[in-house]
């Protein structure tokens, strides 16, 4: 037997005794360094081989090279159960019940009027119309002069404004849109017949505010125009969309009213779906629910959008959303919509 084979042998079971005593990660790493390292000690017994007769070579060379895969393979395994006696020692300091239920992710959900909205839009997507959207803050002109509400109109007292607070010439020109109808005219500015839109969004007044009135309210408003577009289509469109919404047994009516941009005008209401008809709280013992404006636009606005008005008519409607979902759903109090109580909210 060769001096270096006695030597490997020694050095393999000191190894194995220093690695065994190892018990932290620090005391590992200077194991690694003394055996494995660039300068360890199995280390310059495999880089010195050379030196060797070539039988020697050969023995010693397998042996210590098995040496060190097995030395290699030791240290990860004892790494590994440090590891784990390490994690079981938090877990037994930390009292850790790791049968515990997780705690419940709170997961969020549309909005009742945003699902109303997109009921909304999807009924009338059906029917052709595209989804258009405008400005929020509009001017006196869009809001108000070009749907022929002049400066002295009294229909204006209709609709409470919120004016943004600048001034020109003596007036405020800017105010936040009392309804979505100033989209018509913004849109048929830009577009020639055929028109069928649809325009949501939020609308603003200033009101006091109670069970029925918020100071934010959102629309939907509805505009066609064409060739040949008669009151006919604007009762079937908004009769069919009364019926999709609110159930095929719906019935539907129609009754003269006024807005200055249609002509004739005409607000449309359903059967109370809760009492069917006969009366009661929700319908204010009328039998009736008023669920939109409506009427043939007038033809000054069509005019004034350079349309030929001997070949194009069209018709229009404007909805309040909160009013339907708050019908839809029996809520009794309008500004709960918005108070962001969560378990209201829940509920749809
Ligand atoms: N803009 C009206 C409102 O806010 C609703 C309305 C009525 C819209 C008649 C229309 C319409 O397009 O033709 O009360």
């Amino acid at each position: 037997m060769t001096t270096e084979a006695i030597d490997l042998q020694e050095l393999a079971s000191s190894a194995r005794r220093e690695l065994e005593a190892s018990d932290d990660e620090a005391a590992l790493e200077s194991w690694r360094i003394a055996y494995l390292g660039r300068k360890g000690k199995l280390t310059s017994v495999l880089r010195n081989l050379s030196e060797l007769p070539l039988e020697e070579r050969r023995r010693i060379g397998g042996e210590a090279n098995r040496l060190k895969e097995e030395l290699e393979s030791a240290l990860e395994a004892k790494r590994q159960a440090l590891q784990q006696q390490r994690l079981a020692a938090t877990v037994e300091a930390g009292w850790l019940d790791v049968t515990l239920p997780g705690r419940p992710k709170r997961i969020g959900r549309l909005h009742p009027i945003t699902q109303t909205l997109r009921e909304i839009e999807s009924i009338f997507v059906s029917m052709g119309f595209s989804v258009i959207e405008g400005p929020e803050v509009e001017s006196d002109y869009y809001n108000f002069e070009a749907l022929l509400l002049s400066k002295d109109h009294p229909a204006r007292d209709m609709q409470d404004t919120l004016y943004i607070d600048y001034r020109r010439d003596g007036e405020y020109p800017f105010m936040l849109r009392t309804h979505t109808s100033p989209n018509q005219v913004r849109y048929m500015e830009q577009h020639q017949p055929p028109v069928r839109i649809i325009v949501p969004g939020k609308c603003y007044r200033h009101e006091a505010t109670d069970p029925t009135h918020e100071w934010m309210l959102t629309q939907v408003e509805l505009l066609a125009v064409d060739e040949g577009i008669s009151m006919a289509d604007l009762k079937g469109t908004l009769f069919e969309f009364a019926k999709r919404m609110f159930g095929q047994e719906r019935r539907a009516r129609f009754r003269c009213d006024y807005f200055p941009y249609v002509e004739p005008g005409v607000d449309m209401a359903i059967d109370c779906f809760l009492c069917g008809g006969e009366g009661c709280r929700t319908c204010h013992h009328e039998g009736w629910i008023e669920i939109m404006g409506a009427g043939m636009v007038h033809p000054e606005i069509l005019a004034n959008m350079g349309y030929d008005t001997d070949r194009y008519t069209g018709f229009a409607a404007g909805m309040g959303i909160e009013r339907i979902c708050l019908l839809r759903h029996g809520v009794e109090d309008i500004r709960m919509f918005y108070a962001n109580d969560v378990r209201f909210l829940e509920q749809f």
